[in-house]
């Protein structure tokens, strides 16, 4: 068996700040790091157009409490206040940490880092290395964690959690290259695995983000928070949905509808293209409904509006926003110079995830805490982004959640022995779970069953929803969970099976799914970005709470806890 002092699952930004606390703080603590892809390669390596924080070196009159409220208004007054405050305050220092680190950051002319405009933020305070933020900060951390001595598995896929007295004891995890099983046990156990974008057909994720994390949880019994809350990036390139970052708009872009007209002026005057995401991707949403999208030739009724960034001129567009300029020319021929960029909105983010105090320990309900088991990054809610997350946080989340959490499961597991359990009976009942899978005689495609999953999510629960869309995407979704004991897999082997992973994470894709739609169809109002067309309105009276949804092979059962709300009182959302 595999034995750490802590296991973090999750190779990305949260999960490597998180170890690298760990090991500052008590080098002698041993911390074994589990992720399905190489560090380097997790999604926040694409994050692009940057992380905030009020450093005031462009806007000298920002400041944290500016930041906290344009979150706490961007969230549709869902976040927890307590929270925020820990985000936008501690946001300055974890910067200047992380230059300390040796990220590269995009300069000012005197050397102090840049910053530009963001979405529903007040002030110019996203700091950023041109359009590839999450690469320039992913690629410190991981060469600090070697630095570090911090055990890497990479390439591993984690199956089960196990959790048991209200303990999570470890974990049963597999080595893809070569498909054997090991349990590990921890004192404790850090869950930073991410989101779950690969839920939906169309989304700017990367392809190992199936909410691997997120089902494991519920699997085991922990609720997810606020799952109905799935943010649309407005910019996601048509068609294959891959990001443009907002960094775009940040820099100036316009939004053109097929009439060749700047349309936020409707929706959201005040901002404009840089409204948060959720009422621009309505906006966009809207005026393809009423035939002023654009078709690839041109005409109007199309799927698709214009991002536009012709008026900025060759020489920023290639410096400030390179990595969009080669994403529209490599995947579609367009050269941004010359050409508008065809956009409409991609899933990008998930609000919700497991439960979280603001130490990062996860919870069971709004009481009870769960022992030995820790969440951070967006597999996480601890809830900083309530119902819509503002651009440029969620870097911050990482960063700033990392660090608590590495700091508080090192102190956590100052006092604590490792846990007992039989570690025999989990890799036996998980062995047994991989040889039935292997041994299925079905005759349905994992590939055709995933695609059927996605396009019904991304019909029935999209940036619009219903009572009827969502009862009919449950109903196909509990077909699909009967299709999937038909599934049949060619690769029987052990080599780097990599058929077996993605039967796996399909999975975990149907219970995220299952609660993303009971979730969404249980909060009747409209609130950031969980838009019912039934009800239109915000429900402060009715709904203004979060959702704690219990996966049971019965169905996913809904609970409720309070919102954190000390400093600002709700108001309607205007821009
Ligand atoms: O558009 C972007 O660059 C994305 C940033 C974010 O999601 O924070």
């Amino acid at each position: 068996m595999i034995k750490h002092d802590i296991l973090i699952v999750g190779g990305g930004l949260a999960g490597c700040r998180a170890a690298l606390e760990i090991k500052v703080r008590y080098p002698n603590l041993d911390v074994g790091l589990i992720a399905k892809t190489h560090p380097i390669r997790s999604h926040s390596v694409s994050a692009q157009g940057g992380i905030a924080a009020s450093l005031r070196n462009i806007d000298t009159d920002d400041s944290w409490e500016s930041h906290a409220f344009d979150t706490v208004k961007g969230s549709d007054y869902l976040a927890d206040q307590d929270a925020v405050e820990i985000l936008t305050k501690e946001a300055s220092d974890v910067i200047i940490e992380l230059e300390h680190l040796g990220v590269l950051f995009s300069r000012l002319p005197d050397g102090r880092i840049a910053q530009r405009p963001f979405g529903g933020h007040s002030h110019s305070r996203a700091c950023y290395a041109a359009d590839k933020t999450g690469h320039a900060i992913l690629h410190e951390l991981v060469n600090n964690l070697r630095r570090y001595g911090v055990q890497i598995y990479d390439e591993w896929y984690v199956l089960k959690l196990i959790l048991e007295d209200n303990e999570a004891k470890g974990l049963i995890a597999l080595e893809i290259s070569t498909s054997k099983l090991e349990a590990m046990t921890a004192k404790a156990v850090l869950f930073a695995t991410g989101g779950y974008g690969r839920v939906y057909n169309t989304t700017s994720n990367d392809y190992a983000s199936t909410g691997d994390g997120l089902a494991m949880a519920a699997a085991a019994g922990v609720p997810l928070e606020d799952m109905e809350f799935v943010q649309f990036h407005p910019t996601g390139l048509y068609p294959v949905g891959v990001l443009v970052s907002e960094a775009v708009r940040g820099e100036g872009a316009y939004l053109l509808n097929s009439e060749g007209s700047r349309f936020m002026s409707t929706y959201a005057p005040s901002r404009m293209e840089l409204a948060p995401r959720d009422i621009t991707s309505r906006a966009i949403g809207m005026e393809i409904r009423a035939g002023r999208g654009i078709n690839l030739d041109g005409t109007a009724g199309g799927p698709f509006v214009h991002l536009d960034v012709r008026h900025l001129g060759e020489a920023a567009i290639k410096s400030r926003i390179p990595f969009a300029w080669e994403e529209a020319h490599r995947l579609l021929g367009v050269d941004a110079v010359y050409q508008p960029i065809p956009v409409r909105p991609t899933v990008h983010y998930c609000m919700g995830g497991i439960p979280v105090n603001v130490n990062s320990q996860v919870r069971r309900d709004s009481e009870t805490l769960v022992e030995r088991f820790f969440g951070a990054g967006e597999c996480s809610c601890v809830s900083v982004h309530g119902a819509n997350r503002l651009g440029a946080n969620s870097l911050l989340e990482c960063v700033v959640y990392g660090r608590r959490a590495g700091a508080s499961i090192a102190e956590y597991v100052q006092d604590k022995d490792f846990p007992k359990t039989d570690y025999e009976y989990h890799l036996k009942q998980i062995r047994s779970t991989i040889d039935s899978l292997l041994g299925q005689k079905g005759t349905i495609r994992i590939n055709a069953l995933r695609q059927s999953i996605q396009d019904c999510m991304s019909e029935y629960c999209s940036v619009f929803r219903t009572e009827t869309t969502l009862k009919e995407g449950l109903a196909k979704l509990h077909k699909f969970k009967k299709d999937y004991q038909q599934i049949y897999l060619d690769d029987k082997g052990d080599c780097w099976n990599t058929e077996l992973i993605e039967a796996l994470e399909l999975q975990n894709i149907l219970i995220v799914a299952e609660i993303i739609l009971t979730s969404a169809l249980m909060r009747q109002e409209s609130r950031g970005s969980h838009a019912r067309e039934d009800y239109p309105v915000r429900n402060d009276e009715g709904f203004l709470r979060h959702t704690l949804a219990y996966y049971t092979q019965e169905g996913t059962k809904i609970d409720h806890m309070p919102v954190v709300i000390n400093r600002f009182t709700p108001l309607e959302r205007k821009y």
